[in-house]
C-alpha cells in the first residue's frame, strides 16, 4: 500500500524523504512524489510515475529541491490510474495538480487508505466552488480540510478533526499548511503512521524501517489522533483538539536488520533468516523446559477454558492458520476453524462465548484482519493476536498478544514471518494439549524437543538449495503448476502455490489432493508440473495415487517428502527430501523448498523478486 514520509528539521528534506521512501518501497507502489518548502516559501511539488529513481532523477537525487520541511509519498493506485496527475502530493487549490513546481495552495498533502464517501464529499465541495484535477479520493480529503480551515477560520488541528468526523474509510494523512512554515500535520484512522524524533529533527513514516537509521524510539499515532510536527517535537491531539500524552515504544531491530546484508534480494536473505526467526520465537515461549505463554497473558486457566478456536487471517498468515487448524485439533482436540479474515468479518459469527479468536498477521495492520479482530471483540469474544510488528494496530487492540520474533520482513513474499507464525502456533497447540490433559508429561517434553530441533533442520535444507535452483531453471517457462497434499500437506501446498504465483507470475493452484478428480484434473495435460507434498505418513500414499493419475495424463511429478517415508522416488520424477520431524511440525520443513522454488523461478524469469507487480506488503485497505 502507499508509503508516507515526512520530515522537518535542520538538514535538507528531499534527500531524507527519498531515503525514507526507498525504505518503504517494499510496500508496493506505482508512482511517487514529494512536496518540500523552504521557510515561508511556497511548497514545491515534484511527482513521477514508475520507480522512485524516476522521481530522484527529476530532482537530482534531492539536491534540486531546497527546503528543510517536506512530505513524500509512494502511491499504490486505488482510485484512479497510476498517472502523474493522480500521484501525490495533492493540493487544495484549483491547480492542474500534474505540474511540478511551486504550488499556490493553502494545503498540500499525501494520503494512504481509502475515503469511502469521497463522491458525496466531492459533490459538496463542487457546490462550494472547488474543482478537481485528479480522480483520487485524496484530493477530496485535502480539499475538505481546506474547506473547514477557511470556513471556520480555525487552525490545522481543528480543521483536520472536522475532516475526520466527516469522512468514512481508512486514512493516514500528512499535510503542510501554507500559513505554518516548518510544520507538518498528520492524522490517521486504520492506516499505520509512526513518528521518530532525533537530534532536533522530526520524522514521520508509514512504517518503522523508514526512520530506523535516526532512532529506535517510535511514537505510534493512535486511531483518530492528529499530530503537529515541528523540528525536534511532536504534539498529539484527540478528536476534541485536546493535547494528549505521547508514548514511545523502543524497537529492538537495528537498521541493518532492514538491509540486504550482501544478499541479492531481501527474500533470499529472509529465507536464510528462518532458523533464527523460529529459534528466537520459540526461545521467547519455552522457559525451563516448559511452554510459558504468560507473556501473552494466557494463563493455564484461560487456556483450559477455551471451548473452540477460530483463526482469522489473510494470505500466507491464513495458510499458517490452516496449518494451525490441523495441529491444534490433532494435539489439543479443540475444534478449530481457520477462516479468511475478509469473509469472517462479515459473518454472523455464531461462536461460543468461551471461544478464542486468533488473528495472525505479520504487519499487524492488514485491514481485513483488523476488522475481524474488532468484530470478535464487539461480540465479547477473547482475541489473541499473533503478530510480528511491535506496536502495530492489531497488537495494540487484541486482548492478548503473542509476538513472533522474525525481525523486520521487507520482501513482499513472506517467508520468515510465516515460519515464525507456524512456530508460535505449534507452541500454542502443544501448551493447550498439555494444559487440557490431552498429552502426558513425557509427550509434552518430546514435542518441545521436536520444536527446538526445527531451526537446525531448516538450516540443513538451506545448505542443499542448489538442487532446487537447478530445478527452477528447468521449469522457468512453466505456465501452470498444481500443488497437492492432504491434511497438513494441503496447508503447505497452499503456501507453496502462493509463493510461486506471487513472485514468478506462473499460474498455480493448490488443491486438497482428494479434490483433484472433482474438476481440476481436466486441466492436466502433457508437461504440466504437479508438486505433491508428501510428509503425512497416513495420507501420503493416497496423494501419490492422485499424482499417478496426473502422470498418466502427461504431468511431470515433483514430490517433497522426508527421509524414510514410503518410497516416493519410485512414483515421482523428481524428489526433494527434508529431514525427518514430528508430522505435526514438519510443515516448517516442507515449505522451505517451495519458498526456494518460488524465489529461484522469479530470479530465472528476471523478475523483481522483492517488489512483485500489483502487490503491497501490507494491505491496509479492504
Ligand atoms: C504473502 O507472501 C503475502 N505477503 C500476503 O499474502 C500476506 O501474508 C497477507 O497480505 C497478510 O499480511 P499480514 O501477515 O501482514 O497480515
Amino acid at each position: 500500500m502507499c508509503g508516507i514520509v515526512g520530515f522537518t528539521g535542520v538538514q535538507q528534506a528531499a534527500p531524507v524523504l527519498l531515503d525514507g521512501l526507498t525504505k518503504l518501497e517494499y510496500r508496493g507502489y506505482d508512482s511517487a512524489g514529494l512536496a518540500v518548502r523552504n521557510g515561508s516559501s511556497l511548497a514545491e511539488v515534484v511527482k513521477a510515475t514508475g520507480k522512485l529513481r524516476n522521481l530522484a532523477e527529476k530532482i537530482d537525487g534531492g539536491a534540486a529541491l531546497k527546503g528543510t520541511c517536506g512530505i513524500g509519498h509512494t502511491r499504490w493506485a486505488t482510485h484512479g490510474e497510476p498517472t502523474q496527475t493522480n500521484a501525490h502530493p495533492h493540493v487544495s487549490g484549483n491547480a492542474t495538480g500534474s505540474a511540478s513546481g511551486p504550488v499556490e495552495s493553502d494545503v498540500v498533502g499525501v494520503h494512504n487508505g481509502i475515503i469511502e464517501n469521497y463522491e458525496e464529499l466531492k459533490a459538496k465541495l463542487l457546490s462550494h466552488g472547488y474543482t478537481f484535477y485528479s480522480s483520487t479520493d485524496t484530493e477530496v480529503a485535502i480539499k475538505l480540510v481546506d474547506y473547514y480551515y477557511k470556513k471556520y477560520k480555525i487552525g490545522p488541528i481543528d480543521a483536520i478533526n472536522r475532516m475526520m468526523v466527516r469522512v468514512r474509510g481508512s486514512y493516514a494523512l500528512a499535510l503542510m499548511f501554507r500559513d505554518y512554515p516548518g510544520e507538518i500535520y498528520a492524522a490517521r484512522k486504520d492506516s499505520p503512521m509512526i513518528i521518530g524524533i532525533a537530534d532536533g529533527e522530526t520524522f514521520l513514516a508509514s512504517d518503522v524501517p523508514a526512520v530506523l537509521r535516526y532512532t529506535r524510539d517510535i511514537y505510534y499515532i493512535d486511531n483518530l489522533q492528529s499530530v503537529r510536527l515541528v523540528p525536534g517535537e511532536a504534539h498529539f491531539f484527540d478528536l476534541n483538539g485536546d493535547e494528549v500524552p505521547m508514548v514511545s515504544t523502543h524497537i529492538s531491530w537495528d537498521a541493518e536488520a532492514a538491509e540486504k546484508g550482501g544478499y541479492e534480494h531481501f527474500m533470499i536473505k529472509e529465507i536464510h533468516e528462518q532458523p533464527r526467526a523460529v529459534k528466537d520465537t520459540l526461545a521467547s515461549l519455552i522457559k525451563d523446559g516448559g511452554i510459558d505463554l504468560s507473556g501473552a497473558g494466557l494463563t493455564d486457566e484461560i487456556l483450559a477454558g477455551i471451548s473452540e478456536i477460530r483463526i482469522a487471517a489473510c494470505g500466507s498468515a491464513w495458510h499458517a492458520g490452516m496449518a494451525g487448524q490441523y495441529v491444534i485439533e490433532n494435539l489439543a482436540e479443540i475444534p478449530v476453524r481457520a477462516e479468511l479474515a475478509s469473509e469472517f468479518r462479515y459473518k454472523k459469527m455464531l461462536i461460543d462465548k468461551d471461544a478464542l479468536v486468533i488473528l495472525i498477521s505479520q504487519s499487524g495492520e492488514t485491514a481485513d484482519t483488523l476488522a475481524a479482530l474488532r468484530a470478535a471483540k464487539a461480540r465479547g469474544i477473547r482475541t489473541l493476536a499473533i503478530v510480528n510488528v511491535v506496536g502495530s494496530t492489531i497488537a495494540r487492540e487484541a486482548d492478548n498478544v503473542l509476538y513472533t520474533l522474525a525481525g523486520p520482513e521487507i520482501a513482499v513474499a513472506t517467508t520468515k514471518a510465516y515460519s515464525a507464525q507456524l512456530a508460535a502456533v505449534y507452541a500454542l497447540a502443544t501448551k493447550l494439549a498439555f494444559v487440557r490433559g490431552k498429552i502426558a508429561a513425557s509427550d509434552y517434553k518430546y514435542y518441545i524437543e521436536e520444536l527446538q530441533a526445527i531451526p537446525d533442520k531448516i538450516s540443513h535444507i538451506l545448505d542443499d538449495k542448489e538442487r532446487i535452483q537447478w530445478f527452477a531453471s528447468k521449469y522457468a517457462n512453466a505456465h501452470d503448476v498444481f500443488f497437492i497434499g492432504r491434511g497438513l500437506d494441503y496447508a503447505v501446498s497452499l503456501e507453496g502455490s502462493l509463493k510461486m504465483k506471487e513472485i514468478s507470475y506462473i499460474h498455480s493452484e493448490a488443491y486438497a489432493a482428494g479434490e483433484l478428480k472433482h474438476g481440476t484434473i481436466s486441466l492436466i495435460e502433457n508437461g504440466i508440473l504437479v508438486i505433491g507434498v508428501l510428509t503425512q505418513g497416513e495420507l501420503l500414499e493416497k496423494t501419490v495415487s492422485n499424482m499417478a493419475e496426473c502422470k498418466a495424463r502427461g504431468a511431470y511429478l515433483m514430490g517433497i517428502t522426508s527421509n524414510g517415508n514410503y518410497n516416493v522416488e519410485d512414483s515421482v520424477n523428481f524428489t526433494i527430501y527434508v529431514p525427518r520431524a514430528d508430522e505435526n511440525f514438519i510443515a516448517s520443513l516442507a515449505v522451505v523448498p517451495l519458498q526456494l522454488l518460488g524465489y529461484y523461478l522469479s530470479v530465472a524469469r528476471g523478475l523483481d523478486v522483492d517488489r512483485p507487480r500489483n502487490l503491497a506488503k501490507s494491505v491496509t485497505v479492504e
